[in-house]
């Protein structure tokens, strides 16, 4: 039997609720035994460390994040810490996780279940079939470059300072990982940077075309300019495969290519660190690409699929269990295709569901695929 330790981190507003659903598909793998079990821990991150702790994470938290086998993260952030200090903002505790584990790989995959190509914003045809790896850079660039900082000039006024920072060895490995994905899928990488006005994005894109040398010929690269790629994103999703971008650029691409799936509560993703060359073990945080949703926050609401399916990124990336992570797949795909919907990708025509029932409904369907 291996024993996986989790760490559970729900945060705040729909966290908490999407986290609820998780921990239902972790007791329905424990109950199925089949040579692996669950440990699970829980504590707390965000606005609600904050409340409790004075500080959006706290040190033990991290220290508990790095041992465990994966840590799974709901969402953080809400009105009622806007006056909270920068440095511990409900959002600094996940960046500070991001930092501290050096997660620099982000895989944010936007896939359309065939139930729901209907549900986007773009045309059915569109969306069918669409497979996309967003990868994304999540320990460098703008997020965390220095100086960044707000001071206040002699007029009276004030200058704000964010500074986007690469090196080599940032690129280089990032590039790396999306090559890697692109030769278990489609073969195939855009290269996403404003090299036409950014000095990151000109040694962006000379370390990618450097690193593609030995993925190439049978990994295609294709460079692209960021904003060309947010148009293409809506213009014609399928043309892509594995995206590999910065930290910024990523995030707002995700939340792009989300639509194309129905809703941004569909979209899972897994922050990875470096695998240990002697053990080829990871550090890994598992994130639905969503936020809190203050404004559905507490009503039952909020769709969980983007959070089952981190966990079910957990079990392939983390724990070795990419058959159970298929089957998590196949029970939304089914749930949907029972035509059960939460509000954000309601359809006419199907039926109405709240966060806890679709959690119920996808367990259901994992007893009987496994019947
Ligand atoms: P958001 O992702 O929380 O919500 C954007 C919109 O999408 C809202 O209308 C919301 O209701 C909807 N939505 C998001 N997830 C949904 C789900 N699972 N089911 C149904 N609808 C869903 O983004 P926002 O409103 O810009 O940010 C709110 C807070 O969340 C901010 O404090 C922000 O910093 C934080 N945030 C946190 C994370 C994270 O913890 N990983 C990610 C993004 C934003
Ligand atoms: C995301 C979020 C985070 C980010 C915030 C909450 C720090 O938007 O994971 O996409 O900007 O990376
Ligand atoms: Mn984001």
């Amino acid at each position: 039997m291996t024993t996986h330790k989790l760490l559970l981190l729900p945060g705040d507003g729909i966290g908490l609720e999407t986290m609820t659903e998780v921990e239902r598909i972790i007791a329905f793998f424990n109950a199925q035994g089949g040579g692996h079990s669950f440990e699970t821990e829980s504590d707390l991150v965000g606005g609600a460390a904050y409340d409790a702790h004075g500080v959006a994470v706290t040190d033990a938290c991290v220290a508990t994040a790095k041992a465990a086998d994966a840590v799974i993260f709901g969402a953080v952030g809400g009105p009622k810490w806007a006056d909270a200090p920068y440095a511990q903002r409900p959002e600094a505790g996940l960046l500070r996780l991001r930092k501290d584990l050096d997660l620099f790989a982000n895989l944010r995959p936007a896939i359309c279940y065939p139930a729901l190509a209907d549900a986007s914003s773009l045309k059915r045809e569109l969306v069918e079939g669409l497979d996309i790896m967003i990868v994304r850079e999540l320990t460098g660039g703008v997020y965390f470059g220095e100086p960044k900082e707000i001071v206040t000039l002699e007029d009276g006024g004030k200058r704000a300072v964010d500074t986007q920072l690469y090196t080599t060895r940032e690129i280089a490995r990032i590039a790396k990982v999306a090559f890697d994905l692109a030769r278990k899928r489609g073969n195939k990488v855009h290269s996403a940077e404003k090299h036409n006005v950014m000095k990151t994005g000109v040694l962006w894109k000379e370390v990618v075309t450097e690193t593609h040398k030995t993925y190439a010929p049978d990994v295609e690269l294709h460079h692209i300019l960021a904003d060309n790629c947010a148009m293409q994103l809506v213009r014609n999703p399928k043309q892509f495969d594995v995206i590999v971008t910065d930290n910024l650029f990523g995030d707002v691409l995700s939340d792009e290519a989300a639509m194309a799936t129905g809703s941004l509560g569909m979209l899972p993703s897994a922050s990875l660190g470096a695998a240990d060359e002697k053990t080829g073990k990871r550090m890994a945080l598992y994130e639905p690409v969503h936020g809190s949703a203050p404004d559905i926050a507490g009503k039952g609401l909020a769709n969980p699929i983007a959070t089952i399916a981190s966990f079910g990124m957990a079990l392939r990336y983390s724990c070795g269990m990419s058959e159970q992570a298929d089957l998590i797949d196949n029970a939304i795909a089914g749930v949907l295709a029972d035509g059960l919907r939460t509000g954000d990708i309601m359809q006419p025509g199907m039926t109405e569901v709240g966060t806890s029932e679709m959690g119920a409904a996808i367990v259901k369907k994992l007893e009987t695929l496994v019947a």
